[in-house]
């Protein structure tokens, strides 16, 4: 059995991230590929203290990095590598990149913030950005009746929105997210599609015809 991929939604809050990430696994349970999905930060006790301090007393930014990465240093050990090396399709909602656009807007510096993860956390096979600009976003956490928590105000939200902006990465795929959900969720199903052909093409030495029926199998045509 090969390696799984990983496969990471990114984006300012209010760009959908949730919904894409149920459609992905409803398709993925469809066509009977493995998989096991969480969210950053975790539930965890990290993780809890991180979503408290959102509402309750707020950390520093230099505080809030340090338990995002040890909740971040807990969840690759005791759940991504784990799916990874079981050869599962890892599906993560939010990742280090979060960490880079919401610390980095606090005024740390985001490449460091990058580096310091990448030094402990396997990088995504597919990374899917949401894009959206902070007018829909607005509206959309608004319109869900919640008054946006400390991570979600207007001004972080300009700032995380510029440094995603900046990013570059191999597996990084800039994904509109004004289009309706059906369309993003096909755009998204294709990209960890194809990330799965690739890895398979070279581990099994396929032939041609056996290529095009993983192909079929693992392609929803759109109705
Ligand atoms: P979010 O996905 O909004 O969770 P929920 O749907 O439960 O509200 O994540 C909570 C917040 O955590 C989000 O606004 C971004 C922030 N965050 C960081 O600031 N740094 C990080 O490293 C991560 C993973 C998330």
């Amino acid at each position: 059995m090969g390696r799984g991929i990983l496969v990471v939604f990114e984006g300012i809050d209010g760009a959908g991230k949730s919904t894409q990430v149920r459609r992905l696994t409803q398709s993925l349970r469809e066509l009977g590929v493995p998989f096991r999905v969480d969210r950053e930060p975790t539930d965890g006790p990290h993780g809890r203290r991180l979503r408290a301090s959102a509402t309750l007393g707020r950390l520093t930014a230099e505080e809030e990095l340090e338990l995002f990465i040890l909740d971040r240093k807990e969840h690759v050990a005791g759940f991504i590598e784990p799916g990874l090396a079981a050869g599962e399709v890892v599906i993560l909602d939010r990742y280090y990149f979060s960490n880079a656009a919401y610390q980095g807007s606090r005024g740390l510096d985001w490449r460091e913030i990058l580096r310091r993860n990448e030094c402990f956390a396997p990088a995504p096979d597919v990374l899917l950005l949401l894009d959206l600009s902070i007018d829909v976003s607005s509206e959309r956490i608004q319109s869900r009746g919640e008054g946006g928590t400390e991570f979600e105000k207007r001004n972080v939200l300009e700032r995380c929105a510029e440094i995603y902006a900046q990013i570059q990465h191999p597996a990084l795929r800039r994904v509109d997210a004004r289009q309706s959900v059906d369309l993003v969720a096909q755009c998204c199903l294709a990209e960890v599609q194809l990330a799965l052909l690739q890895r398979l093409v070279p581990e099994k030495r396929l032939t041609a015809v056996e290529l095009m029926g993983w192909v079929r199998k693992w392609t929803v045509l759109p109705s």
